[in-house]
């Protein structure tokens, strides 16, 4: 779960890998590190701590002129985050360099091996294993570089995108990838290579995404020659015409991406549907779930795998699919699911959400999912990303890039996306009546508009936010399709915040968490007026008896429980199937305040990273 960055060609590599690592900060931040090729010397600048921390310490530690550049920024793996366990890590002789994103699960018996044969290391990590058996390799078999990387490599367990850089070769970049991504962005007699294109957007809109198992020589006016590691053949290279643009990937005026995400929703959404969602004909025209209609129809139930809020979105989409489509459904983590033996068969379809589609574990479930027969769709944020390439349909979100560590549009539009899937079925199968279906349609395109009112809670918000920031705990209730809501409310408070949060459905808290309420205890209640309102009222009453304070998602004009809860915040009416696309707005901006009020790091928080790819 780390950011690679490297370049080769005529201009300086420096602020191009510093500028690139700032954008790929979001796939780890613990460390970070640059490597400077500039005609005679080797150069390694890295330090424990952010890129500005990189930025500045390598500004005086190293000259910082080259053409040729390497850097890394970190998510520890193996080694504490300090300054010898940062990337690059060179080989005994210094001559090789290399960075990695991934793990070497074999590192150790390597090691062993190679310490036999008089190899020393200075750092924890697997990293500065691999680096040196390349040079082992190349060494005892006289090797080129490619050739040393590429054996080196079939001798390796794990995951890794990976750049290594030869000073006595230093025209070429050999890249790898299996499990981690490595996009190569392909300019005019220059390359950049990155964990994604964001970092080269500015210079190239042509991109190669190399597939797992796959290497290629980056090399210096000479055309890219990618091969399969074990094999040896040779791979057409496939040029991409990336979609990103410069403005997406930047904060546009918002002080963090996390704000400048949620205000996007009404955009978003609206992309989300655009072309597929047709109201006024009655048409949901999504090209992946028509080619695979049959298997839908046909499956015994639907399996959902994902994780974190790709999770809760899963469990808003069971909700829906099983009411709207009268197919059973399951949710599960994809990282329990991939190690339990679970019982799958080819009438199994399975949905695997993920707005990153680089997430270990689920990619792992996919697998598994397919080695046993099952149907496996995607539900995708990021283009071309593993997951997407992995699965045998699927459909994309276009939420657009999605920088902050928290999820908050990639959870709406996966909504949107597994709402419309979830139409069409029903259509199909005739499970809803015409006027219900007609009336969902139309209500799922006024959603934007929906969030967009929402949004004017943001004031509301940060003023009830000044007021419970210092909380140690909050409870977080809904039913029915806003349990998952209460859950993914938690997650947002938890991870950017710090403080302790637990989503329950509301009736559940008699069952157990009731004991935790106090005149301390901040109790978020979901109660919009569709659904189960009188229930959850009865559920604040439970709360208020005990003195708890509760802050209440409400729709406008709402009077009941108005009278009952410390706070209230007002939501715009919507079914209550569609209601978690809204409910779930004035929590994001709850957390977002109280995380700025508390001074931590909204888009950055300590110990995550925005793409797990490590299990
Ligand atoms: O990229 P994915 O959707 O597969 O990521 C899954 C989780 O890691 C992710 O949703 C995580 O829980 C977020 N930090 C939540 O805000």
């Amino acid at each position: 779960m780390c950011g690679i960055v490297g370049y080769i060609g005529h201009r300086e590599a420096y602020p191009i890998v510093i500028k690139g690592l700032k954008r790929l900060e979001y796939r780890g931040y613990d460390s970070a590190g640059v490597m400077l090729y500039d005609g005679t010397d080797l150069k390694i600048s890295k330090t424990k701590g952010k890129v500005s921390d990189l930025e500045a310490r390598s500004q005086q530690e190293i000259t910082t002129n080259g053409t040729i550049g390497m850097g890394h920024t970190r998510w520890a793996t193996h080694g504490v985050p300090n300054d010898v366990n940062s990337h690059p890590h060179l080989s005994n002789s210094g001559n090789l360099a290399i960075i990695h994103n991934g793990i070497i699960e074999n590192y150790e018996p390597l090691k062993k091996e190679l310490i036999k044969r008089g190899y020393t290391f200075t750092s924890d990590t697997d990293t500065e294993v691999l680096v040196n058996l390349i040079e082992d390799v190349q060494k005892k078999d006289g090797l080129k570089l490619g050739k040393a990387v590429q054996v080196a490599l079939n001798q390796v367990v794990g995951a890794y995108a990976i750049c290594v850089f030869d000073k006595n070769k230093p025209d070429e970049i050999v890249v790898a990838r299996l499990g981690s991504p490595l996009a190569i962005g392909v300019g005019e007699s220059e390359y950049f290579i990155a964990s994604d294109a964001s970092p080269f957007i500015e210079y190239t809109s042509n991109a190669i995404y190399l597939e797992d198992e796959e290497m290629a020589i980056v090399r210096l006016h000479k055309p890219l020659k990618i091969r399969k590691i074990k094999d040896d053949s040779l791979v057409d290279p496939y040029v991409q015409e990336l979609q990103m643009n410069l403005e997406q990937i930047e904060k546009g005026g918002y002080d963090h991406f996390m704000l400048k995400e949620i205000y996007e929703q009404p955009n978003v959404i609206k992309d989300t549907y655009r072309g597929r969602l047709h109201a006024s004909t009655g048409l949901i025209q999504m090209a992946g779930v028509e080619d695979n209609l049959e298997k839908f129809l046909n499956a015994d139930r639907i399996l959902i795998i994902a994780c974190g809020t790709s999770w809760h979105a899963g469990l808003v989409a069971e909700y829906i699919i099983e009411e709207f489509a009268r197919i059973p459904v399951e949710v599960e983590y994809a990282s329990e699911f991939r190690y339990r033996n679970p019982i799958i068969t080819p009438k199994d379809v399975v949905i695997a959400i993920s707005q990153s589609g680089e997430t270990a574990d689920t990619l792992a479930a996919i697998k598994l999912a397919k080695e046993k027969g099952a149907f496996v769709f995607g539900v995708c944020n990021v283009v071309g990303s593993s997951i997407s390439r992995e699965t045998n349909g699927g459909a994309y979100t276009h939420a657009g890039p999605e920088i902050g560590v928290a999820s908050t549009k990639a959870f709406t539009t996966q909504i949107t996306v597994l709402t419309m899937i979830a139409l069409r079925l029903a259509k199909a199968k005739g499970t809803l009546s015409n006027s219900d279906y007609f009336r969902y349609l139309q209500e799922l395109e006024l959603i934007p508009e929906k969030v967009a009112e929402a949004l004017h809670s943001n004031t509301i918000s940060k003023e009830i936010a000044e007021i419970y920031k210092d909380a140690s705990n909050c409870l977080y209730l809904g039913r029915g399709y806003n349990f998952p809501v209460a859950l993914e409310g938690a997650l947002k408070l938890k991870e950017i915040s710090y403080i302790h949060a637990e989503g329950y459905p509301a009736a559940e808290m008699k069952h157990g968490p009731i004991a935790l309420i106090d005149e301390k205890m901040p109790v978020v209640v979901i109660a919009p007026k569709q659904g189960h309102y009188d229930k959850i009222v009865s559920n604040i009453q439970e709360i208020k008896s005990r003195s708890g304070k509760i802050i209440a998602i409400v729709t406008k004009g709402d009077v009941q429980v108005k009278e009952l809860a410390d706070h209230v915040i007002e939501i715009p009416e919507t079914s209550d199937a569609l209601s978690p696309l809204i409910t779930t707005i004035p929590l994001q901006l709850l957390s977002y305040h109280i995380a700025v009020l508390r001074g931590c790091n909204v888009d950055q928080p300590r110990n995550l990273a925005k793409s797990v790819t490590v299990e």
